[in-house]
């Protein structure tokens, strides 16, 4: 067999980009078949910091600036302190003030949410992507432009609506977040969803519906059927549908997200 001609850096490159890797991870590059360094410090156990004044919540465990702690440790301080905020700019800022996460390093900017929390229906997503992380909010490239008419289909859009995802932070070349990740963040959209306390819950695609609702079918399966959704205050009514992106790859799936679409505009105006 003729060997492959070695890629000259321009196609390695290229080949990153068609693959969704756009940022890089860190300035310095690494040589990872150099040997081993000498073994480094165990890391600096986390300690508690002040949060800045203007929130009145107590101070996160891992804060800006501390070492980044065991996954294990994050996921539990997370656990911790998301039901101390008691408004969404608690939480704002509590998850601003929050190292637990590493995608926070890669990240353009926190993508906490968008649209009415008055509102009656909350969307949630997984996790922002390139556009979303370029303008702080959610749902704002293409699958964000799909979400708006869905919306629209049923009378919605972004000021009888609140929308917001999993993650709030875009996971490096758009890759899926690790179950880590999710667990480490899912205290916070759970509290999000009872700061916000719609009536309705719709949990776009797989990965929420699956972290959210603990549901553990296929979006095949669990779409448009509903389900019960506890707060922590109480019990409201919740849906998985397809998440827009998932129908810009799959639009013969449009036509039964129209079902989910009108089912869920019947329960809005019951
Ligand atoms: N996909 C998501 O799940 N969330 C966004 O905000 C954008 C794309």
């Amino acid at each position: 067999m003729t060997p492959e001609p070695t890629p000259s850096a321009h196609d390695l490159l290229a080949f990153y980009l068609e693959a969704g890797v756009d940022c890089a991870l860190s300035e310095e590059p690494a040589n990872r078949l150099a040997e081993p360094a000498e073994e480094l410090p165990a890391p600096r156990a986390a300690a508690p910091r002040a949060l800045p004044p203007q929130t009145s919540i107590p101070a996160p465990a891992i804060m800006r600036g501390e070492t980044a702690p065991a996954p294990d440790a994050a996921i539990e301080s997370a656990r911790a302190l998301a039901p101390k905020a008691q408004t969404l700019e608690d939480l704002r800022t509590l998850l601003q003030s929050f190292d637990g996460c590493a995608l926070k390093t890669t990240a353009t900017r926190m993508v906490f949410a968008d649209g009415n929390p008055q509102a009656k229906i909350m969307f949630v997503g997984e996790a922002p992507g390139r556009d979303e992380d370029l303008e702080g909010l959610p749902f704002v490239g293409r699958s964000g432009k799909l979400l708006d008419r869905m919306l629209a289909a049923i009378g919605l859009d972004r000021s009888s609506a609140y929308i917001a995802n999993i993650i709030p932070w875009r996971p490096p070349g758009n890759r899926d977040p690790s179950p880590h990740e999710t667990q480490m963040c899912l205290p916070f959209i759970r509290r999000q969803i009872e700061l916000v306390d719609p009536d309705v819950l719709i949990c776009l695609g797989k990965p929420s519906s699956q972290a959210v609702l603990d549901l553990k079918d296929g979006i095949m399966k669990t779409r448009g059927r509903w389900v019960d959704y506890h707060t922590g205050t109480r019990s409201i009514r919740a849906m998985p549908t397809f998440h827009p992106a998932y129908l810009l790859r799959q639009p013969i799936y449009k036509r039964l997200t129209w079902q989910d679409l009108r089912a869920i505009k019947k329960t809005l105006v019951s």
